[in-house]
């Protein structure tokens, strides 16, 4: 169970939708969370920005005050201790009024009056106040301190100049305030709460956007795996169509092909077998008409019947060529790695094998002859290369005219050697020459048929050519002649690691 579930969940993200549907959904969420946090952070710098400039603003009118009715030295002024309660009370705070003795004068909680604060702040203030009033957010407890110099301005004598050369500004004490953020965080949680019902909703949103994107952007995928299947299935065998993306345009434009291919290797085959079966019966039938026609005469004179047999036993031989052909063809389609290769000495491969077509080269009074231009040595399957030059030679033999003559050449450059076989035959018509390599074609059925070819020969020649990764053409004129050009590379290093 645990195996299966974890299978699951792996198919589960190897899928491109839901890759997709996650990316898509991944970014529309981050880039909603980030506006929430940047929207809410930014709106707190500026609250408290402005709330402590405003508090700011009172204190400075609260300070002049301050010195205006010497505060510092007597704190009994009603008005003013008044004003401060007013300003604590008003910021929801505490202002502490400390002098140049660092003696806090008043506390409007009433706790420190009378103390002595030494905090950096207040001391740092009352050095370099003319600087200014000094504000720090303190976030975790929700409230701004603020520490203002009271500052009175003093008027310079002509002659007392060393004591206050820059200006004529004396700080005498310093306002510690402390103002609440209650409402900034306040505001800020409301805030806070309806960007969440907004966001959950654009979450929602950006779902089902997301769902429905991945969804429809891939469906051409599924359509052509449906399409494929179909294809697979049997159902039909047309090429996949439709409008889509460049990149499916491509599976498709690759798959259409691989199926073009798949049909006529299928046709081929086809074509094959029934040709296969249409040469074996021919011979087969034959005999069965012979064998018929011996058994419905009754006292068939002794020499009928050894006619009839030895036709019998023509039939037989020539089935029996085209079962050998057949065998020979079908071994040659296993590739070059069946190939025999051995160091061969070329002209005396071919001498042989003329030696062997001589007798019937004869019997149709054709000159036979041989012409090598060198001593040619090669590393090719010897076997199978006297099947190509014993083919091409019985061909020129078979169709050539009484009194005719067939010549063989022989010629090597540094790389291949090469097999020219030329008669003075009945030549191949144009339209042919293309075909004649296909198994089971003749150019002239009834004429093939008498002289005993399939139509095998040229085919099993020129596979046999191919593994040695030679070439084979063929030039010819009707009634002229025809010559068959092989050309087999020297060396065989190139066939033998496949
Ligand atoms: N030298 C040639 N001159 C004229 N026609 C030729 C020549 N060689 C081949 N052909 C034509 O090409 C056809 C195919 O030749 P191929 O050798 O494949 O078959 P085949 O000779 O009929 O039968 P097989 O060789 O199997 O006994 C022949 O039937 C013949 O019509
Ligand atoms: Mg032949």
């Amino acid at each position: 169970m645990d195996i299966n579930n974890g299978f699951k969940i792996k198919d589960i993200f190897k899928s491109l939708r839901v890759r997709f549907f996650i990316i898509v959904f991944l970014t529309g969420l981050i880039s909603c969370l980030v506006v929430h946090f940047v929207i809410l952070e930014s709106y707190e710098d500026r609250a408290v920005n402005v709330k402590s400039t405003e508090v700011q603003t009172q204190l400075r009118i609260l300070a002049n005050h301050l010195i205006v009715s010497n505060y510092l030295q007597d704190t009994s002024s009603e008005v003013i201790n008044a004003e401060l309660d007013m300003l604590a009370n008003l910021y929801d705070g505490r202002v502490i009024v400390i002098n140049d003795d660092l003696k806090v004068v008043k506390d409007t909680y009433n706790i420190s009056q009378g103390k002595t604060i030494i905090s950096e702040e207040v001391v740092n203030c009352l050095k370099t106040g003319s600087k200014g009033a000094v504000s720090k957010y303190d976030e975790s407890n929700g409230y701004i301190e603020i520490v203002t110099p009271i500052i009175e301005s003093e008027v310079i004598e002509e002659e007392d100049v060393s004591l206050s050369e820059r200006s004529g500004e004396v700080v005498r004490g310093v306002l510690l305030t402390s103002a609440s953020t209650d409402t900034i965080v306040t505001t800020m949680s409301i805030l806070s709460r309806r960007a969440q019902t907004i966001e959950i909703i654009i979450i929602l949103v950006i779902l089902v956007f997301a769902a429905l994107v991945s969804i429809l952007l891939l469906s051409p995928f599924r359509r052509i795996t449906a399409a494929i299947n179909d294809v697979k299935a049997g159902y039909t065998d047309e090429p996949i169509k439709g409008p889509n993306y460049l990149e499916t345009e491509q599976i498709i434009k690759a798959f259409n092909a691989l199926l073009k291919r798949m049909k006529a290797l299928d046709d081929s085959r086809q074509e094959f077998v029934s040709n296969v079966s249409h040469e074996l019966k021919t011979p087969i039938t034959s005999m069965k008409v012979l064998a018929d026609s011996l058994l419905a005469q009754e006292d068939v004179p002794n020499e009928v019947y050894r006619e009839f047999m030895a036709d019998i036993g023509e039939e037989i031989d020539r089935e029996d060529k085209i079962i050998n052909d057949l065998l020979a063809l079908v071994k040659m389609d296993k590739k070059a790695s069946g190939l025999n290769i051995t160091s061969v000495d070329v002209v005396n491969l071919t001498e042989v094998v003329l030696k062997r077509m001589r007798p019937i080269a004869r019997k149709h009074n054709i000159e036979l002859t041989l012409e090598s231009k060198r001593a040619i040595t090669a590393e090719i399957d010897e076997v199978k290369i006297s099947l190509v030059i014993m083919n091409l030679v019985e061909n020129a033999i078979k169709y050539n005219k009484d009194e005719g003559w067939v010549r063989v050449e022989l010629d090597a450059d540094h790389q291949y050697f090469y097999v020219k076989v030329m008669d003075s035959g009945t030549g191949i018509p144009e339209e042919s020459l293309d075909s004649i390599y296909e198994r089971f074609y003749r150019v002239d059925k009834s004429r093939s048929r008498e002289i005993g070819g399939t139509g095998l020969g040229l085919s099993i020649a020129r596979n046999a050519v191919l593994m040695h990764r030679g070439t084979i053409n063929v030039e010819s004129r009707l009634d002229e002649g025809t010559t068959f050009t092989v050309r087999i590379p020297l060396t065989s290093t190139a066939t033998q690691g496949k």
